[in-house]
């Protein structure tokens, strides 16, 4: 047997160590956003650091202002073929509310049966911890097997990437010359369906916003007070409901500068791909595609920018009922973006959008919550051959160059800073629930994940 092949048989041999390790690290509660769980995002930077000085990869967690990066270099120093890679994941994971919508604990993972699959369910088994331990995993078999790794490695894991990456940017200013490789491999994006694997080639671009609106001093009787005193909750709701016209089009002035049309020929290739937009609804309960007029559920989702809001707080929400005036009122906000969209520019045009419409003795406060353009990749850049060719002899049918509607922010910084394009390669699945309830990824997600990088890395080797 070739080398190659010995270690895809460790990988099967090995599985069931590999998805206990997996279940340990899904048992940390590394929700980033929150504060009270601090202890528990360096608990799991901490483990990854172990693990991977474990197999030989000397790694260490480095403080930040936030959470603490992971970052380790291969220390096997012999001359290796190949590009040098960054691989990067993030060991943090968002928030589980609702929780009492869980079927179990949402940090106490659980192999289970769910439609005929099996599955891991727990916060963080598909985005991103599952999915980072896949590349893990494969460093682990190629070095029990082989001695040592085909190309040169270096690891980088991030613990804020779901809080919008603050540390991010000073992090890679100050360790440019340790961080900078020839290339990113990337896995927290997904499969195009369960037996077509994919390279992600687009990512949109994300801008975080909050907007709090203040009016009275404190929060008033509603029918002492009610028709002179300004309410924050209709101020907001009417600058919200302004922020879309009648055919879903974003009316913040200069919002769609830099947004081009889809090619023809990128067109026809989307028009040609199976994607069932009936069913992609019919998931989630719904029927009726809502967003901008004359747009596809497919170039929706990947190719136009979108402005979302993710929360609105004021007033009284609880039990019953209590008639009040809010002091206060606010949203969060986040646009996805396109082409050559500029977060900065359009922060700046959506606060000034904003203020225009708050009554002079009322009081608006923004708050930043990250900023990202959109990632593209051409298709004819070189390592994607050797990507979609492993990929296609794991899972016997071609990959798919796709674009994606999430975003992943540091791939523009790595970029822009570190000057190194990325590979996205990810085994996540549409139903598989990230920042949902009852998240999961699949065990052949994670088993043929593992192999898919075992295979990629053999594959970069050659020249
Ligand atoms: N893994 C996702 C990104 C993703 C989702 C890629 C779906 C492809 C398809 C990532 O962890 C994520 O959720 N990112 C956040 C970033 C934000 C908080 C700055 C996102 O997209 O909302
Ligand atoms: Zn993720």
């Amino acid at each position: 047997m070739s080398i190659l092949e010995d270690v895809l048989a460790h990988v099967d041999a090995n599985i069931e160590q590999s998805l206990d390790r997996m279940a340990t690290l899904v048992r940390f509660q590394s929700i980033s956003t929150d504060p009270a769980y601090k202890d528990e995002c360096r608990k799991a930077a901490d483990y990854l650091s172990d693990e991977l000085n474990s197999i030989g990869i000397t790694t260490t967690v480095r403080d930040t202002t936030g959470h603490p990066m992971v970052v380790g270099h291969d220390s096997d120093e012999a001359a290796k073929p190949g590009p040098h890679v960054l691989f990067y994941g993030h060991y943090d994971v968002q928030p589980v509310d609702p929780i009492d919508l869980w079927d179990a604990d949402p940090f106490d993972p659980k192999i289970e049966e769910r439609n005929g699959t099996k599955v891991m369910v727990g916060r963080g088994t598909s985005d991103d911890k599952g999915q980072l331990l896949t590349f893990v995993e494969a460093c682990r078999a190629y070095k029990a097997v082989a001695g040592s790794l085909p190309i040169a490695v270096s690891i980088l894991f991030e613990g804020e990437e779901e809080s919008g990456s603050p540390s991010l940017l000073p992090f890679l200013n100050e360790n440019k010359d340790e961080l900078s490789k020839d290339l990113a491999l990337v896995c927290d994006t997904g499969m195009f369906n369960a037996d077509t694997p994919a390279i992600t080639t687009m990512l949109r671009g994300l801008l975080g916003e909050e907007i709090v609106i203040t009016a009275a001093n404190r929060d008033l009787h509603s029918g002492m007070y009610g028709g002179p005193a300004a309410n924050p909750i209709k101020i907001l709701s009417k600058i919200l409901a302004d922020l879309h016209d009648e055919t879903g089009r974003v009316t913040i002035p200069g919002f769609y500068d830099g947004v081009e049309e889809l090619s023809p020929a990128i067109k026809a290739q989307w028009d040609a791909l199976p994607f069932d937009a009936e069913g992609f609804l019919g998931d989630i309960g719904l029927s009726v595609p809502a967003g901008e007029d004359g747009y596809s559920t497919y170039e929706m989702i990947n190719a136009r920018p979108t402005c979302e809001f993710n929360g609105i707080t004021g007033g009284y929400s609880g039990d019953g009922f209590k008639t009040v005036i809010a002091s206060k009122a606010s949203a969060k906000l986040s646009c996805r973006l396109v082409g050559g969209q500029d977060p900065h520019a359009l922060r700046k045009a959506l606060r000034a959008f904003v203020r225009e419409r708050v009554p002079a003795d009322c009081q608006v406060d923004f708050i930043e919550h990250g900023a990202a353009p959109a990632h593209s990749l051409s298709p004819d850049f070189p390592p994607l051959q050797k990507g979609t060719q492993a990929l296609k002899e794991e899972w016997n049918k071609d990959a798919i160059l796709m674009g994606m509607g999430g975003s992943i922010p540091i791939v523009g910084e790595f970029k822009d800073i570190l000057g190194m394009d990325s590979m996205l390669i990810g085994f996540a699945l549409d139903d598989d629930n990230i920042h949902s309830p009852n998240e999961k990824y699949n065990i052949t997600s994670y088993h043929k994940g593992i192999r898919s990088w075992v295979r990629v890395l053999s594959a970069l080797a050659e020249s």
